[in-house]
């Protein structure tokens, strides 16, 4: 039996690597791509209070309870609801963080392959004032071998760092990504709001417009959570499984949720005062990023340089979140069916490459194929969305919550104690909160769907 933390499985060289992988897991298309959008389509500054409120009274119990479980057990998800339930079928919720993560990242690959192939295009100057971006994205994602090749690029890269291992693989590319990843930030918002016209753009941003907020929105604002956090598939337990007994788990809960808020609020902030500073339309939705924004680099002062800046962090930030979707799936086979990780990686790698392929080719070639009217990728976002992740969020409440004890995943919390205790609190919102709160989104939103 492996001993909590042993030395053979591995642990982070530092608690500052945890915190850095953690956060590359938080920070990704959900923060920079996706955030943006949601919240420009969904009421701005209004949603943002609802997002964050919500992200306090659910993400942050979530967070904690699959903190607990991976610290006190050493283990990735379907070894460790083993270890806290011998003898029951729970390890088999784990094995649905693994499909999940599988799932995620085959499409997840596709869209960071498009990020790195925009990376190129652009830096190799093939944009203009006169490109007609709409007409390149569209040619682009239907065409089928180009954004192949860079699903295979990236989820090589991915394998690549996996193969090496928590610390010479995940550790040592997040201390280089991480601080690069902030950097770039740093001068893309600079850029972005000492343009001329920018003004408008935060107003759109931040005026709050409580008229546009429905259940609906709410919904949003609830799966938005779930998937910037990398929350309800056991990235977290995963990661927490490598950390040492001396590591205090609340000051990192606050600091991944504190950086990925900030880093979702800086991109609105590098977005929207460039949109209006070019009078575009910041309602863009899913083309944001890949269509509006590279005309708006087409136009600024220095927009090559920035455009491609733009295009290196949104796949910087793909890698980190990818490392940690692979990290799941590799590790179950390692604590469970005794794989080297070097089998696991390249093996589980290649086939979540194979399910990427119908999902890229489901814009073009393959996109007379649908499911429940949805094309491919659409239907893998869906399933990954509302199903999967809340399912694997009410399941990691209720057992943290009922099986192995609310008081018992508090207990680990505030162990080494820190200057933030967990309250009483928890055990109400792990046990009862969390469960009925996400079960009405799961409801609400097939019904909604259907
Ligand atoms: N949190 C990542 C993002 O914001 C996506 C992700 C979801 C990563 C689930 C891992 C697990 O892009």
């Amino acid at each position: 039996m492996n001993e909590p933390n042993n030395c053979p499985r591995g642990s982070w060289k530092s608690s500052l690597g945890f915190l850095l992988a953690a956060t590359g897991s938080a920070v990704g298309l959900g923060n920079i791509w996706r955030f943006p959008y949601v919240v420009g389509t969904n009421g701005g500054a209004a949603f943002l209070i609802i997002y964050l409120i919500l992200v306090a009274v659910i993400g942050l119990p979530l967070l904690l309870a699959e903190l607990t479980v991976g610290k006190h057990t050493g283990k990735s998800p379907v070894s460790a609801f083993k270890a806290l339930a011998p003898g029951t079928k729970w390890w088999f919720s784990g094995m649905i963080f693994v499909i999940t993560g599988f799932v995620i990242l085959s499409f997840y690959s596709v869209v960071a392959g498009w990020a790195m192939s925009y990376f190129f295009k652009t830096v190799r100057g093939l944009f203009s004032a006169e490109t007609d971006f709409a007409a390149v994205f569209t040619g682009h994602i239907e065409s089928s071998l180009t954004p192949l090749i860079w699903h295979l690029v990236f989820m090589a890269i991915t394998i690549g760092i996996i193969c090496c291992g928590i610390v010479k693989g995940i550790e040592r590319s997040v201390r280089v990504l991480m601080p690069a990843l902030s950097l770039l930030l740093v001068v893309l918002v600079i850029r972005s709001l000492t343009l001329p016209g920018s003004a408008a753009g935060l107003s759109f941003y931040l005026k709050p417009d409580f008229s546009e907020i429905s259940p609906q929105t709410i919904l949003s604002a609830i799966g938005q959570a779930f998937y910037t956090l990398s929350l309800g598939m056991g990235v977290m337990i995963t990661y927490a499984s490598y950390l040492s007994k001396d590591s205090k788990i609340p000051g990192n809960a606050l600091g991944i949720i504190g950086i990925d808020t900030l880093i979702a609020l800086v991109a609105g902030f590098i977005i929207f005062p460039a949109v209006f500073a070019l009078n575009l339309d910041p309602s863009a939705g899913a083309g944001l990023a890949f269509i509006t924004l590279p005309a708006v680099f087409s136009q600024i002062p220095g927009g090559l340089f920035f455009g491609s800046l733009f295009f290196l962090l949104l796949s910087i930030a793909a890698l980190t979140s990818a490392l940690s979707l692979l990290e799941v799936v590799v590790s179950w086979l390692i604590d469970e069916h005794n794989w080297s990780r070097k089998k696991a990686s390249a093996l589980m790698g290649f086939f979540i490459f194979l399910l990427g392929i119908p999902a890229s080719l489901s814009f073009g070639a393959w996109s007379g194929f649908t499911i429940a009217g949805m094309n491919f990728f659409d239907f893998l976002d869906f399933l990954q969305e509302s199903i999967l992740l809340p399912l694997g969020g009410l399941l990691i409440s209720i057992f943290v919550g009922y099986v192995w004890k609310a008081h018992r995943s508090r207990k680990v919390a505030n162990d080494p104690p820190c200057g933030f205790n967990i309250g009483k609190w928890y055990d109400i919102f792990i046990r009862f909160v969390l469960p009925l709160a996400i079960a009405l989104v799961m409801i609400f939103g097939l019904i909604d769907r259907f």
